[in-house]
């Protein structure tokens, strides 16, 4: 089969190194994700992933950040089996195959529409009501097509640090002043994972700029009447670093000690 060349530059690129980490993960022999989809799309892009600088470490950290989010998006499906799920800046992320959402879910995929083309080519449309959206999340308008009949989770991995404060803001208004009720989930960076940006390969090489980063995440809860933090999960403490290889769980232990290090990535949920 012909593989796809890929040419994406700056934040869009990013998006090979977590489908890459994932990919990786799935070769491992503890894999935590088990995405044999990431691993079947990698083998169909054309790229040197090398410069993502994804190692075996970085993998299983990808992984545990997505088996978080999915465990999170599985909960609050479970108590609402009629919802609308925006994954917002997905990629090529299978989040909605690993759900297995049924039909009762309306489900939308959203990213740039370079990043949606490459999509369309690489992975097939789940069954079910699903709709694949090419735009920002700056953009007002695709959230004015989506109905608002429902109660909403919204999930973004891998995109607030890309994002100026004042655009998240006004993405996490504009969705909690829409609909009737939901969460979102999502990961950020603390402002010294901003700081250090350069020491991450797949942004220093995609030349992307990081810019938003949250230090406590209780300050967003003045955004929306009704905005309420339930989890921030530190990324040092997240559940199930034992399936990190060796290094990795001494690296995370020592973080973890560490005051201002340790604070250098969340994943939060928040309900409205
Ligand atoms: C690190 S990747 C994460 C992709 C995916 N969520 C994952 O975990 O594999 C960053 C993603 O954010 C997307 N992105 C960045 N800024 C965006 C924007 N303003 N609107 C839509 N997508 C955006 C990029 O195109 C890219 O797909």
């Amino acid at each position: 089969m012909e593989r796809e060349k890929v040419t994406l530059t700056g934040a869009p690129e990013t998006l090979l190194a977590t489908l890459y980490g994932r990919a990786l993960d799935s070769r491992a022999p503890r894999s935590v994700l088990h995405d044999e989809a990431a691993a079947r799309a990698v083998e169909r892009i054309d790229y040197d992933f090398r410069r993502t600088g994804i190692t075996a470490t970085t993998a299983a950290g990808v992984a545990l950040r997505g088996r978080q989010l999915d465990a999170w998006t599985r909960e609050f499906l479970d108590a609402h089996p009629e919802a609308t799920v925006l994954h917002l800046a997905c990629g090529l992320d299978t989040r909605t195959q690993r759900l297995a959402t049924g039909p009762s879910v309306r489900w939308i995929d959203l990213d740039h529409p370079d990043v949606v083309a490459l999509r369309e080519r690489l992975l097939p449309p789940p069954a079910g009501d699903y709709r694949l959206v090419g735009a920002s999340v700056t953009d007002d308008r695709w959230l004015q097509a989506v109905p608002a009949d429902r109660p909403t989770v919204a999930v973004f991995e891998g995109l607030t640090m890309y994002l100026r404060e004042e655009d998240g803001r006004r993405l996490i208004e504009r969705i909690t002043g829409r609909f009737p009720g939901g969460q979102l989930l999502f990961d950020c960076y603390g402002t010294i994972g901003i700081r250090l940006q350069k020491l991450v390969t797949a942004v220093r090489n995609s030349g992307a700029t990081l810019h938003w980063g949250i230090d406590d995440p209780r300050e967003l809860e003045a955004w929306h009447d009704g905005l309420v933090l339930l989890d921030a999960l530190r990324s040092v403490d997240m559940p199930g670093l034992d399936l990190l290889p060796r290094a990795g769980r001494v690296e995370m232990r020592v973080l973890a000690l560490l005051p201002k290090l340790r604070d250098v990535g969340r994943i939060l949920r928040y309900r409205f």
